[in-house]
This record gives structure tokens, C-alpha cells and sequence, in this order.
């Protein structure tokens, strides 16, 4: 089916259609579009959306897909919006890219804003913590292309949960101290991996003087935490892989690093979410999974490899309702309405923003 769309049309006209007629359309549009289009998934997207994805992938993969691909005059990126940011900062001035649902945000990124964390920079200049010591900031990919300048500026760079432990190994080698935003869980479970104490590990509450912390306490430490968490993983608890350890001997507990520490201590192996999946891809037929991340992923996953016994880590649903904003019904209407010749809810980064929060990417795209 091909279709010359003259008209733009409105978000409205989707939603009475079939998911045949959904995905007959957006299969449509991509071979009219061809190669000025390409579609990036994330892992933990729907399946009726995923699998109109050219590639899938963890948001270090698809930031490097997006820098990879400049043939492509679109980049319509199902997934949320600080990953379309960055597919923004790092791809071509000619390309463009699209979130095909503008309300696609992630309730992590949202738990800093640029303002709070200058604030807090100022608060530990003002006491010589920043002056007596070198501090690092280091943002987690989950956070506005704001906070990334911020890291750029100030000597920092970006991490994602793929590349966390080499990005902080070179930077704790630079640095006395690592200022972490905004993922409490993967900082702290990183900064275990380094052996760093309890105690030198202190958290960051925005809505408090100093974080909530004594001057002794930031003059002491190795890692400040922002305090900022994934509502969606923070569902797992200890109990979880205690029941399913009872429920499925010698089952092997699998889980994002966004989980809470005590969870991740009690697991046999974190990563990102391309980790899990090739993890599982690389299991022979028989082994035993509870995955502790998010649900789509885990139902495909299960899906895939019939031969494994997989599950979710918790009993009940753990989905991220905001991934899950991206339905066929906002693909189709941003495909077609490309084909019309509008360009419908493009992500742009200001360039003045743009050129700092590149800098942060390039520093974490070059550790190998
Ligand atoms: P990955 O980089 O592992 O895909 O994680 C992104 C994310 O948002 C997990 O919640
Ligand atoms: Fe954000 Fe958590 Fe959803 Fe990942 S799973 S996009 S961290 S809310």
C-alpha cells in the first residue's frame, strides 16, 4: 500500500483506526519515506511500536545510532524525551528529530531541574567544597539537555547504566569528589562497585540547605547522590527475589542498576537493558531468569526464548507509563504527517544549550 498524503492530518483521525490499519499505515509511510526516515526503540517501547523500529536499543546505543546515521533527514525517535534531546545534540544540523508523544518524559529526569543544580554547585562553592576539593559533575543520560550543558561547562560528562563503571572509574581518577545526578540507585550501586564506604557516599536533597548535609559530611565524601530515583524499578524490593529464590531454585536474579541497592546486592548480575537482553540471548535452553525491569521488555523477552524459564522479578506490573505514551497512533500520525510535508513535534535543543550538553556526550561517547 503506498499513500501520497496531501493533506496534514490530525492526531484525532488515529485513534478510531484497527492495529491492522495502524500498522499497515506506518509500514506505508516508512517505504514512502525511505531512507530520509529512520525509527529508533528503545527497549522498553510497546510491542505494536517497537517492531516498526529500524534498530532497538539501550539509550547509549541509540544515542550512537543517532549520531551514525545523517543520511537520514528524520529521526523519529519512539522512546522519551531526554533520549530524543540527545539524539538532537548529537546528530546533524540537517536532521531532524521527532517525538511522536510531546507528554513521553521520564519522572526521574523531571526530579532535578538546571536551577536546583546550579543552586547546589553555588551552595558547595560557598562553603570551599568546590575550590578545596575538585568535584565532578556527572549527569546520568536521564536528565534535561540543561543539566547536561551544566556538566559540559564545569569539566563533567553524561553516563548511561552501559557505561557507568568505566565513565566513573576515569573521573574518581581526576577527582576528589563526583556530584551525581539524578539517579540516586545507579550512583550509589556504582560507587559500590568502587568500594567507596557508606559514608563517603551522602545525599543530595534539592529541597534542603546543603542537601540535608553538615559541612563535615560533603568535605568527607567521595560521591554526592542526588536524590532522584526511577518510580518503575524502585517497585523492586528484597522480598521479590527472597520469594522467587523460594518459589524457583537456582533461578538467577537479573536487574537494572536503577533498582534500589539492597535489590541489586541481592542479585546475581545488573546492567543496562541491552546487558539483560544479551545476557539472556547468550543463556542456554533450560536457564532461569527474574528480570527486575521494565515489564514490555520482559514480556518480549519471554516471548523470545520459550526454551528459558524468564520472569519479572515482581509479582505485579512494573511498566513505564511514559515509554508507554508512545502508541501506533502517534507513529502513524507523525509518519504520514511527514509524508504530508510537516514536520510534527520536533525536539530541539537550543544551540546554546546544545553546544555544552555535546560536550558531556562527546566526553562519555569517547570512553571506550
Ligand atoms: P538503559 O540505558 O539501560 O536502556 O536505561 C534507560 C532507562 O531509562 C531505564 O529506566
Ligand atoms: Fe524514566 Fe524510569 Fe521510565 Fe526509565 S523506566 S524512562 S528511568 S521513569
Amino acid at each position: 500500500m503506498t499513500t501520497t498524503l496531501t493533506k496534514v492530518p490530525a492526531i484525532e483521525d488515529y485513534f478510531g483506526l484497527s492495529d491492522t490499519e495502524l500498522s499497515e499505515r506506518i509500514e506505508a509511510a516508512r517505504r514512502e519515506l525511505g531512507q530520509r526516515l529512520v525509527i529508533l526503540g528503545h527497549h522498553y517501547q510497546r510491542d505494536d511500536v517497537i517492531r516498526h523500529a529500524d534498530f532497538t536499543g539501550d539509550s547509549f546505543k541509540l544515542s550512537v545510532l543517532a549520531a551514525e546515521r545523517p543520511e537520514a533527514e528524520f529521526i523519529v525517535f519512539c522512546g522519551v524525551h531526554f533520549m530524543a534531546e540527545s539524539a538532537d545534540i548529537l546528530s546533524a544540523p540537517h536532521q531532524k528529530v521527532i517525538l511522536p508523544d510531546l507528554g513521553a518524559g521520564c519522572s526521574m529526569a523531571d526530579m532535578a531541574t538546571s536551577e536546583q543544580v546550579e543552586d547546589a554547585w553555588e551552595q558547595l562553592e560557598d562553603i570551599g567544597v568546590i575550590g578545596d576539593f575538585k568535584v565532578l559533575p556527572i549527569t546520568y543520560m536521564n536528565s534535561s539537555a540543561a543539566i547536561k550543558a551544566f556538566c559540559g561547562e564545569h569539566g563533567g560528562a553524561v553516563c548511561t547504566s552501559s557505561n557507568a563503571v568505566p565513565l566513573f572509574d576515569k573521573s574518581l581518577k581526576e577527582a576528589d569528589n563526583l556530584f551525581f545526578f539524578p539517579d540516586q540507585h545507579l550512583g550509589r550501586n556504582t560507587g559500590f562497585k568502587f568500594g567507596i564506604p557508606t559514608e563517603q557516599m551522602v545525599l543530595w536533597d534539592p529541597a534542603k540547605e546543603l542537601g540535608g548535609n553538615t559541612e563535615a559530611q560533603l568535605r568527607g565524601a567521595r560521591l554526592i547522590l542526588w536524590k532522584g530515583h526511577c518510580s518503575v524499578h524502585g517497585r523492586f524490593r528484597q522480598w521479590h527475589v527472597e520469594q522467587v529464590r523460594r518459589e524457583v531454585p537456582g533461578i538467577k536474579v537479573l536487574v537494572h542498576p536503577e533498582c534500589i541497592r539492597e535489590v541489586v546486592a541481592m542479585s546475581d548480575l545488573n546492567g543496562s537493558t541491552e546487558f539483560i537482553i544479551k545476557t539472556i540471548e547468550a543463556a542456554p535452553a533450560g536457564s532461569k531468569w527474574a528480570v527486575g525491569t521494565e515489564v514490555n521488555l520482559v514480556d518480549r523477552l519471554i516471548k523470545r526464548f520459550p526454551d528459558q524459564h524468564i520472569r519479572l522479578l515482581a509479582p505485579d506490573l512494573c511498566m513505564c507509563a511514559t515509554m508507554y505514551r508512545i502508541a501506533p497512533q502517534n507513529l502513524a500520525w507523525a509518519l504520514e504527517s511527514l509524508v504530508a510535508g510537516e514536520v510534527v513535534n520536533q525536539i530541539v535543543v537550543p544551540e546554546e544549550t546544545a553546544r555544552w550538553a555535546r560536550v558531556a556526550l562527546d566526553r562519555m561517547l569517547a570512553i571506550k
